[in-house]
C-alpha cells in the first residue's frame, strides 16, 4: 500500500468573488488501491489551463463539471506508470491524462467517461520531445489552436491576421500556423519580453503592446482597414472581416 499522499485541494468555490491562495490547501489523503483496469501513476507534468478557473466557480452554467472539493484538483498532465492493472499500459510508460494534483495518484478506467480533460488516458513514445510538448504543441493547446486557424479562421496568404492573448499557449501555436499558411501575424501581449519572443523567436511579422495608449494608432499603420482576422483568446470574440 502507498504511503499517504500530500494533494492540492480547492477549499471554496468563488461565488463571484476572487480566488486567493486561502481558497486552496495542501491535504495529506490515503490512496484508495488500484482497481481493475486502473493505474498507479508518478505525477512529471501538469498543466495549469485557463479553464479550470471556470470548474472552480460553483456555478452549473459552465460546460464542464465543477470541482469536487472532497477531491484533490485535477487537470491534464504526464504520468509515468508505477504499477498497472490495465493491460494497455506497463509499469514504466509514460501517459497522458487526467491527473489528480499529487506526487501519485490512482487513475481509474471510469475517468475515460467522464467530461473531465484529458479523461482517457493514453501512452506517449518516449523520443527526443520533450513529454512536456504532449501538454502544449502536441496536445490540446496545439489541436485548439490547429482547427482554430485551419478549420475556422482559414487565413489566406497575404491576409492580416491579429491575435489577443498571442503569447500564451494556443497564441504561440495559432500564429505559427497562420504564418506556415502565408498571413501576416500580428500579435498582441503585455511585455517587451514575450513580444521579442513572438517576433525573434516564433517569426510573427510584428508584436503590440495591448495597454500601450498608442495601440490603435500602431494597429491603424499596420492595418489600416482592419484585421482580415481577429484570432480572439481573451474573451471579446474572434471574426473574419
Ligand atoms: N489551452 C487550451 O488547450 C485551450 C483549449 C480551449 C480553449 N482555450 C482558451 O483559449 C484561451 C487562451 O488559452 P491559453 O491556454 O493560450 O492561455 P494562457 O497560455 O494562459 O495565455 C493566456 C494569456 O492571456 C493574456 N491575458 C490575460 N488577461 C488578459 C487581458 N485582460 N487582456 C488581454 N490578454 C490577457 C496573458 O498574456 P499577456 O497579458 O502577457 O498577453 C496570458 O498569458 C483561454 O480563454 C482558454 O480558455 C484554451
Amino acid at each position: 500500500m502507498e504511503p499517504d499522499q500530500q494533494a492540492i485541494y480547492l477549499n471554496e468555490y468563488a461565488l463571484g468573488g476572487r480566488l486567493t491562495e486561502e481558497s486552496f490547501s495542501v491535504r495529506s489523503r490515503t490512496l484508495p488501491p488500484v482497481p481493475d483496469g486502473g493505474v498507479l501513476l508518478e505525477t512529471r507534468y501538469l498543466s495549469v489551463d485557463p479553464y479550470m478557473r471556470g470548474c472552480m466557480t460553483g456555478l452549473d452554467n459552465y460546460y464542464l463539471p465543477q470541482f469536487d472539493l472532497a477531491r484533490p484538483l485535477h487537470s491534464v498532465g504526464i504520468g509515468r506508470v508505477r504499477e498497472s492493472r490495465n493491460p494497455e499500459f506497463a509499469e514504466d510508460d509514460l501517459v497522458v491524462g487526467s491527473l489528480e494534483w499529487s506526487p501519485v495518484s490512482v487513475w481509474h478506467p471510469a475517468e475515460g467517461a467522464t467530461r473531465r480533460p484529458g479523461g482517457a488516458l493514453r501512452r506517449i513514445e518516449r523520443s527526443t520531445i520533450a513529454p512536456s510538448h504532449h501538454l502544449g504543441a502536441l496536445g490540446t493547446t496545439g489541436i485548439t489552436a490547429f482547427f482554430g486557424v485551419l478549420a475556422v479562421a482559414c487565413p489566406q496568404p497575404g491576409e492580416t491576421f491579429l491575435l489577443s492573448s498571442a503569447a500564451g499557449g494556443v497564441g504561440t501555436v495559432a500564429g505559427q500556423i497562420a504564418k506556415l499558411r502565408g498571413a501576416r501575424v500580428y500579435g498582441m501581449t503585455s511585455t517587451a519580453e514575450k513580444r521579442d519572443v513572438l517576433v525573434r523567436k516564433l517569426g510573427f511579422d510584428a508584436a503590440l503592446d495591448y495597454r500601450s495608449p498608442d495601440l490603435v494608432d500602431e494597429l491603424r499603420d499596420l492595418m489600416p482597414n482592419g484585421p482580415d482576422i481577429y484570432f480572439d483568446k481573451s474573451g471579446a470574440g474572434s471574426g473574419r472581416r
